[in-house]
């Protein structure tokens, strides 16, 4: 089936063609001639995959989807969240997010330590965190919504080479390395974008 994957990140396109198979032929907007920036602009993540799709669907009536991720943070009270990819700004560079995002943990687990010290808490900072994703698929002009969890933790350094945006920092639960370490087919089994692409080749596989 071809279906064109609304994105110009060449790391999702990698893996969703991974995940999804060879029956599936991905089709990307660039080679559609579409180069712009798709419109995110929305207050969650449903709204912004459904925004991306939308925008593809408008412009070539082609079946597609569109995800859009977020990493939660327990300790910065789920942040960045719908913020992920400018979290350092507009420019939506993962070095600079990565580097934010290790500062303002080292910065709370700070505070947190202090509070402790001070008899003011007795709470551990945690490093917990999660990315999330949604999936926003038009099949034949009508959506349909899949999502996808991978809880895990923030390492306080960068470890791999692999993957893109934070999986040099992130470790899933069960794990000891980084996605950025553990490489694509190990990632794609467990991540979030993983389990949403399954299930909505499951659900187009089961449309005919
Ligand atoms: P978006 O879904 O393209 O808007 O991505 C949101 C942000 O999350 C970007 O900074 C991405 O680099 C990051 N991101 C999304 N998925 C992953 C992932 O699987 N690993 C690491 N970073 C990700």
């Amino acid at each position: 089936m071809k279906i064109v994957f609304a994105t110009g990140n060449p790391g999702k396109i990698r893996e969703a063609a991974e995940i999804l198979g060879e029956g599936f032929e991905l089709v990307t907007p660039a080679e559609l001639g579409i180069t712009e920036d798709l419109p995110e602009t929305g207050n969650t993540l449903r709204a912004n995959s459904m925004q991306k799709a939308d925008y593809i669907y408008k412009k070539t009536g082609m079946n597609c989807f569109a995800d859009d991720s977020g990493l939660e943070v327990d300790i910065l009270g789920g942040a960045p969240g719908v913020e992920t990819a400018r979290y350092a700004g507009p420019q939506r560079n993962a070095d600079a997010n990565i580097d934010k995002l290790l500062s303002e943990m080292a910065r709370r687990e700070k505070e947190a330590a202090m509070a402790r010290t001070n008899g003011l808490s007795t709470a551990k900072a945690q490093r917990t965190a999660r990315f999330r994703t949604s999936v926003t698929l038009i099949l034949n002009g009508e959506h349909h919504f899949f999502d996808g969890v991978m809880e895990g933790t923030i390492g306080t350094k960068r470890a791999g080479k692999g993957g893109f945006g934070y999986d040099p920092i992130f470790i899933p639960q069960g794990y000891t390395q980084t996605n950025a370490q553990l490489g694509d087919s190990v990632k794609n089994a467990i991540s979030h974008r993983g389990k949403a692409l399954r299930a909505m080749a499951e659900f187009l596989n089961g449309q005919h």
